[in-house]
């Protein structure tokens, strides 16, 4: 269903009757986490058949009215992306590749037959929001204010077919660690039972039900005492996919990098493709493959293989020590972080953050 309305002229801003006063705000942040806190604002706008996108408004942050009979609480028409708001060291704020998030929600619109949302009014929507909540970006190291804009389908209608109307929102929640323990290196467990995406799937989009898909799978690693979930092709359930809600990199010890292939059923990872260009401008040769389950165990016993790095938005650069499934556990490297891993997230935070130059463009300031 590509429908590309005009973008609304203008956003309607409504006075927030009670915000977050300051003192509470500034303790709430001295300990975000990751999802629970959210800043006092929101952004909303409407789409209808017939009219496009109408409605826009920045408003309070509260609970919205749904009919029971709302095509997204049945049929799960809902795609999200996920993207943060930075401080710089001069006070500003600082969005990382917005346009790649606006780009890629489309994406995933397109896949789910619902509208596209115009790029221009994607970006708007975020500015908007991060400017009226830029102090709810926390002020420590290593945090930011995630932001998390959503569209679903609004339409009341039972009926199996795309909706006719729809809500695009974003919300804003400061946002600390995605791993509790701020972990150095996760242990991650290959789910032989379950898989994420199959070829002629959702895989590729950013659907709210891939990550229902993942759940069960998800509370499996836990229970089985490791951080997070690692996916297996669904045709021979032999390549390394990725895990629940980041992509992954292999690194071996003649200097080469392998990553997932984009084969329609991994999601295209911002952060991976910015490593993929990080990692060539440091002279290593990045491969873009498939990489089995028996030859990760094999090299990372050999020795070939030194380290392995999961990467996302919510989980930044994260190092993978141990790798468990139900033949058995293996560990990469020392267990620990490697070189290359905590080079290349100190590469991507420094850009991300303003400490390094943006030779790229990637970096697109608030004010
Ligand atoms: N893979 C999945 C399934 C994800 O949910 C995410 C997070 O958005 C990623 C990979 C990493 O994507 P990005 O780097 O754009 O955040
Ligand atoms: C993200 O990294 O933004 C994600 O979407 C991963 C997860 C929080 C769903």
């Amino acid at each position: 269903m590509a429908t590309t309305a005009a973008a609304p002229t203008e956003f309607i801003t409504l006075a927030h009757p009670a915000p977050v006063p300051d003192e509470t705000r500034v303790q709430l942040l001295e300990n975000p986490g990751f999802g629970t806190l959210f800043s006092d604002h929101m952004i909303m706008v409407d789409w209808a058949e017939g009219e496009g996108w109408h409605n826009a408004t920045l408003g309070p942050r509260g609970p919205i009215a749904l009919d029971p009979a709302a095509a997204v609480l049945h049929y799960a028409q809902e795609i999200f992306e996920g993207m943060k708001a930075y401080r710089h060291p001069d006070g500003s704020t600082a969005l990382f590749r917005p346009e790649a998030n606006a780009k890629r929600f489309n994406v995933s619109a397109r896949r789910m037959a619902m509208p596209d949302l115009p790029e221009e009014l994607f970006l708007e929507s975020v500015r908007l929001l991060v400017e009226k909540d830029a102090a709810w970006i926390p002020d420590l190291e290593g945090a930011s204010l995630y932001l998390r804009p959503f569209m679903f389908a609004s339409e009341v209608f039972l009926g199996v077919r795309p909706a006719k109307r729809y809500k695009f929102m974003v919300i804003a929640s400061p946002a600390g660690n995605y791993f509790k323990s701020g972990a150095p290196a996760v242990s991650i467990w290959v789910s032989s039972d379950y898989t994420r995406a199959a070829p002629g799937g959702t895989g590729a989009a950013k659907c709210g039900g891939n990550y229902a898909a993942s759940l069960v799978p998800q509370a499996e690693a836990i229970e089985r005492g490791h951080d997070q979930v690692v996916f297996l092709d669904a045709a021979e359930r032999k390549w390394i996919e990725e895990l629940g809600g980041m992509n992954l990199f292999f690194v071996f010890d003649d200097g080469t990098v392998l990553t997932p292939a984009l084969t329609g059923t991994i999601l295209p990872g911002i952060t991976r493709d910015s490593l993929i260009t990080l990692l060539r401008e440091e002279g290593l040769t990045v491969e873009e493959g498939r990489y089995s389950l028996e030859q990760w165990r094999e090299d990372a016993t050999t020795g070939r293989l030194v380290e392995c790095f999961a990467c996302g938005t919510a989980a930044v650069v994260t190092a993978v020590g141990r790798v468990a499934g139900h033949d058995g556990e293996f560990t990469i490297g020392s267990g620990g972080p490697g070189q290359l891993t905590q080079k290349m997230k100190n590469r991507l935070t420094g850009i991300q953050r303003g400490l390094e130059p943006d030779t790229h463009g990637w970096v697109a300031r608030l004010d």
